[in-house]
């Protein structure tokens, strides 16, 4: 493995972020390449949970280089508030991370118009995260957009902040929010730009010469394949490219670098926020899979904290990230959730309007339509978080993560069974 990627299979939070630190004791650079702080990815090393949404999970590996690549958007306040949190948890940030210097920022007023669009939209809202990143993507496609580089000549940046604020507040107003106070403003800016410059760099150049000298690199996705802006659930997507087009778009690595592609899928399915979910469940079990929040690692959103919508495993979205990442490596996670459920449903295929189908309709209105169409397998009631082998899971257990990796085309991978770093096994079929 030289260069690798892991992507999301279903609608974020699929455990990428564990993924992501199982594979980087193989690695010595991680890199992100879209999304921005909508990710939340976990990691839980012994009593310590860390929360990255920027920096790569790599960053808590000794001697792995952590890169913020060019198809993310960061939101400097953001960001050194988290560089600050790592730094308190004993992780080191200085020296072991690099900004694109071509990747966009997410401004205040960024944040001021995602609440504002999605308070517009009233019961279409799409439910994001809040974060700025559709308005900050949408500027950077319209070409008004403010990157990396703008943050290592401090005047230059903060003419154009200035700027940038007086133009946005007209439209703030206009939309009957509130205008940013712009002198206070200006000054996080300020603090922000002076301690983040120092991690500028020509991440493109760091990245060629890497692959160059043969170095191991991982690309982290965000969000899932579900939520790409034009292969998901549109417009309940988030406003990248989730999937496998992303990794080098975002990163400037070549398409056919990228030798591994490492998929994540949940045992079951969660979404958060708006929109179609075929396999969705309302009760009891629902319940039984989101648990009740007592838990790091119970279903509810590790940016928002929302609760995730829950359902049953779909492996018509499975196969369809497959093809759409190029995965050639499956890595179930949380089957220990599903200990203690009598039957286990797997969607095979769709319904629509009385006619079986097995792609996923672009039209979310024939998408809602859609009906699961089941397989039902028997349960297991043992615990299986202490599994240190596949052939340790009870048989049931076995036959059910048989059955997606033969659903969904692939031989190789891992079952996750539980949140922490020693909680997996291999899978080899
Ligand atoms: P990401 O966004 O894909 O990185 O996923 P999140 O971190 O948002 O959500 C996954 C949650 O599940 C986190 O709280 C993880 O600590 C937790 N997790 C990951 N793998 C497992 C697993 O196999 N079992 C359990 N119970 N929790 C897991
Ligand atoms: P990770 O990387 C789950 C969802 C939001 C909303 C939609 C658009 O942790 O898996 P946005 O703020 O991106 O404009 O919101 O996308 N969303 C996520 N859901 N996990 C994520 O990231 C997400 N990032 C965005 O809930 O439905
Ligand atoms: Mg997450």
């Amino acid at each position: 493995m030289t260069i690798a990627a892991v992507v999301g299979m279903q609608w974020g939070d699929e455990g990428k972020g564990k993924i992501v630190d199982s594979l980087s004791d193989q690695v010595e650079i991680v890199v992100r390449c879209q999304g921005g702080a909508n990710a939340g990815h976990t990691v839980v090393l012994g009593e310590e949970v860390y929360k990255l949404h920027i920096i790569p999970s790599g960053i808590l590996r000794d001697g792995v280089m952590s890169v913020v690549g060019n198809g993310v958007v960061f939101d400097p306040l953001g960001l050194v508030e988290e560089i600050d949190r790592l730094e308190e948890q004993g992780v080191t940030v200085q020296g072991r991370l690099l900004l694109s210097d071509r990747a966009h920022l997410v401004m205040p007023y960024h944040r001021v118009l995602d609440t504002l669009s999605e308070s517009q939209l009233a019961e279409n809202k799409i439910g994001t995260t809040g974060r700025g990143i559709g308005p900050t993507y949408a500027a950077k496609a319209s070409r008004e957009g403010v990157r990396g580089h703008n943050l290592l000549d401090a005047d230059r940046f903060m003419a154009m902040a200035r700027e940038k604020i007086a133009t946005a507040n007209r439209r703030i107003t206009w939309l009957q929010g509130e205008a940013l106070p712009a002198d206070e403003t200006l000054e996080k800016l300020a603090v922000a730009r002076e301690r983040l410059a120092p991690f500028v760099a020509d991440t493109v150049a760091y990245l060629h010469q890497a692959q160059a000298e043969g170095r191991k690199i991982l690309i982290e996705g965000a969000q899932g394949s579900q939520l790409d802006i034009d292969f998901g659930t549109y417009p309940f997507v988030t406003s990248s490219n989730t999937t496998g087009g992303g990794f080098a778009s975002g990163t400037g690595l070549p398409p056919n670098a990228i030798s591994d592609v490492h998929g994540v899928f949940k045992a079951f399915t969660t979404r958060v926020g708006a929109g179609p979910f075929v396999t969705e469940l309302l009760g009891d079990e629902a319940l039984q899979m989101r648990g009740t929040g007592e838990n790091q690692w119970d279903e509810f959103g590790t940016t928002t904290g929302r609760p995730r919508r829950c359902g049953w495993a779909d492996v018509v979205i499975g196969r369809y990230s497959k093809r759409l990442s190029g995965i050639n490596h499956l890595h179930i996670t949380k089957l220990d959730v599903l200990t203690g459920f009598e039957k286990i449903n797997i969607c095979v295929a769709y319904e629509l309007d009385g006619k079986k189908i097995e792609s996923v309709p672009a039209d979310i209105e024939a998408l809602e339509r859609c009906q699961p169409v089941y397989e039902t397998m028997p349960g297991w009631q043992e615990p299986i978080t202490e599994a240190t082998k596949f052939e340790d899971l009870p048989a049931a257990a076995q036959a059910y993560v048989k059955r997606i990796f033969s659903e969904i085309g692939i031989k190789l991978g891992t079952v996750s069974v539980g949140p922490r770093r020693k909680q997996i096994v291999t899978v080899k079929l």
